[in-house]
C-alpha cells in the first residue's frame, strides 16, 4: 500500500482529470452499442426523450449520491459508507458491492470488448471488403463461437486494462482517460460528419429526432430507465470508487452533470453515426438487435462508402477503434472497483491487485465467451453464463444497489453531512439541492423499484 502511495498519489490530479475519468467509465459500449440497439428496437425518438427524462430524474441524482458517498470517505467504498453513516459498521457491507459487481461485469463486458478489438483488427487489415451481405453474419457467428479466438481477444483487453490500472490512479486511470476521451470525441465528430453526408441521412435523422409516441409501450418506458442506469454506470458503486479519488475542491454537482451531458451526447452522436448509415441502404431496418454493430454495420459501411474504398476502410477502422477506446475506459473503471478493495482492505500492492483481478476475470470471462460456442448448451437458471452475469449485474445489482443508496442518504445519513459534501462545506451554492433531496427520498426509490419489478417480469402484461 505504501508503495502505491509513493509511486502514485491516490487522487485524481486535476478537476478535468476527475471529470474525464468518470466520463470514461460512463461512456462505453453502453452508448455506442447498447443505446442505438435499444433505440432501434424501441421505435427511435420517443424512446430517446423518455431516456433523457430518466437520466435527469433518476440517473443524475443517483450518480450525485454515489459521488457524495465516495468523496466523503476519500479512501475506499467501505470506509466511505461507514464514515457517512456516522460510524455504523453494518453499512460497510455496501463496500462488497463493487468487488462482486466489478468482477462479474468486467468478465462479460471484456468478451464484447474483445470482439470490438478483433473487429478493429479486421478493419485494419481491410478484412471487411468484398464480402456479400450474408457473409458478415456467418463470419461473426464463426468468430464468436470460436473458443480460441474469442478468449484470446478477451485476454488482450483484460491485460491492457489490468496494466493500466496497475500504473495507478494518476499515471494509469487518469492518464488513460486524458488521452482516450479527447480522441474518442474527435473520432465521433468525424464519423458523424461523414455519416450525415450519406443519401439516407435525413431518414436516419427523422428516426432519431421525430418522436412517434404511438410506439411507446410500458416496456419502452422501462427499457429507457434501465438504459439510463447502465449508461451512467450507476448502482454498483463504480462512481463511488472513483469519487474516493476526487479532491475536496471538486464540485460534485458540476462533475455529475458534465458526465451525464457527455454520456448523453456520445449516445446521441453514436445514433447520428449509425442510423443515417443504416438508412442509406435501401431495405435495411435499424432494429437489427445486438448484432447491429457486428453484422449490420460492417456491411453498411462497405456498401454506403463502397464507391470510395479508402473512405469505407477508414470509416470502419475509426468506428471500431472508437468502440475499443470506449470499452477500455469503462473496463478500467470496472477493474478498479475490485482492485481498489484488495489494495485498501488487504494492503496488496496495486500491480498485484490489478493483475489478480484481471486473472480472475480471464477465468470467469472464459465461461462467458464460451457460452457463444462450445458451451452454448450449458445453462444456469435457464441462461448461458454471459446472459447470467449480465442479468445479475444490470438487472439485480444495479437497481438494488441504487435503491439501497437512496435509502441510505435519504433516511440514514445525517442530512447536514450530505449537504456539506455536495456544497463543499458550504462553499458552493447548490440551488437545486432541495430538488435533489426530494428526488432521492421519494421519487428515485419508487422508480427504481419499478425498474426492478420490470426486470423480474412483474410488468410483462404491459408489453403487449
Ligand atoms: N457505463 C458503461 C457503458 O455505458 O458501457 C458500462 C458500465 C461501466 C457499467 C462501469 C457499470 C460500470 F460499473
Amino acid at each position: 500500500m505504501n508503495e502505491t502511495k509513493s509511486k502514485d498519489t491516490k487522487v485524481f490530479a486535476s478537476k478535468i482529470g476527475a471529470i474525464l475519468a468518470a466520463a470514461g467509465s460512463a461512456v462505453g459500449l453502453g452508448n455506442v452499442w447498447r443505446f442505438p440497439t435499444e433505440t432501434g428496437a424501441n421505435g427511435g425518438a420517443a424512446f430517446i426523450l423518455i431516456y433523457i427524462f430518466f437520466m435527469l430524474i433518476l440517473g443524475v441524482p443517483v450518480m450525485l449520491t454515489e459521488l457524495a458517498i465516495g468523496r466523503h470517505g476519500q479512501k475506499d467504498v467501505m470506509t466511505s459508507f461507514e464514515k457517512m453513516s456516522g460510524g455504523r459498521k453494518g453499512w460497510r457491507l455496501m463496500g462488497l458491492i463493487p468487488v462482486v459487481a466489478g468482477l462479474l461485469v468486467l468478465s462479460y463486458y471484456a468478451v464484447v470488448a474483445g470482439w470490438t478489438m478483433y473487429y478493429a483488427y479486421e478493419a485494419a487489415i481491410n478484412g471487411f471488403a468484398g464480402k456479400d451481405a450474408g457473409q458478415y453474419a456467418q463470419d461473426f457467428g464463426a468468430f464468436s463461437a470460436d473458443p480460441i479466438a474469442s478468449v484470446l481477444w478477451m485476454v488482450v483487453i483484460l491485460v491492457m486494462t489490468a496494466e493500466i490500472v496497475a500504473l495507478g490512479v494518476q499515471r494509469g486511470i487518469e492518464r488513460a482517460a486524458r488521452i482516450m476521451m479527447p480522441l474518442l470525441f474527435i473520432f465521433i465528430v468525424v464519423l458523424v460528419v461523414c455519416s450525415l453526408t450519406l443519401p439516407g441521412a435525413s431518414k436516419g435523422l427523422s428516426f432519431l429526432f421525430m418522436p412517434d409516441f404511438s410506439k411507446v409501450t410500458g416496456g419502452t418506458v422501462l427499457s429507457a430507465m434501465g438504459q439510463a442506469f447502465f449508461s451512467l454506470s450507476v448502482g454498483i458503486c463504480c462512481l463511488c470508487t472513483y469519487a474516493c479519488y476526487f479532491r475536496k475542491d471538486v464540485n460534485l454537482v458540476q462533475n455529475g452533470f458534465s458526465v451525464a451531458i457527455i454520456d448523453t451526447m456520445v449516445a446521441l452522436m453514436s445514433g447520428l453515426i449509425i442510423f443515417p448509415a443504416v438508412y442509406s441502404i435501401p431495405g435495411l431496418a435499424p432494429d437489427a438487435g445486438p448484432s447491429l454493430v457486428f453484422i449490420t454495420l460492417p456491411n453498411v459501411f462497405q456498401t454506403a462508402f463502397g464507391s470510395v474504398p479508402a473512405v469505407a476502410y477508414t470509416f470502419s477502422l475509426v468506428f471500431y477503434l472508437l468502440l475499443v477506446m470506449a470499452a477500455l475506459t469503462s473496463s478500467i473503471s470496472m477493474l478498479e472497483m475490485a482492485a481498489a478493495f484488495f489494495v485498501e482492505r488487504f494492503g496488496w500492492k496495486r500491480p498485484v491487485a490489478a493483475r489478480s483481478v484481471g486473472a480472475i476475470c480471464v477465468v470467469l470471462g472464459t465461461f462467458c465467451a464460451l457460452s457463444f460456442g462450445e458451451w452454448q448448451e450449458v445453462t444456469l437458471f435457464g441462461m448461458g453464463f454471459f446472459d447470467l452475469f449480465d442479468f445479475i449485474v444490470a438487472k439485480l445489482m444495479m437497481p438494488v444497489g441504487s435503491f439501497l443508496m437512496c435509502v441510505f442518504v435519504g433516511y440514514v445519513v445525517d442530512e447536514r453531512v450530505l449537504r456539506n459534501e455536495l456544497t463543499n462545506g458550504g462553499v458552493l451554492r447548490q440551488p437545486l439541492y432541495p430538488v435533489y433531496r426530494f428526488i432521492i427520498r421519494f421519487v428515485a426509490p419508487v422508480l427504481i423499484f419499478m425498474i426492478f419489478a420490470n426486470e423480474l417480469g412483474m410488468f410483462d402484461f404491459l408489453k403487449k
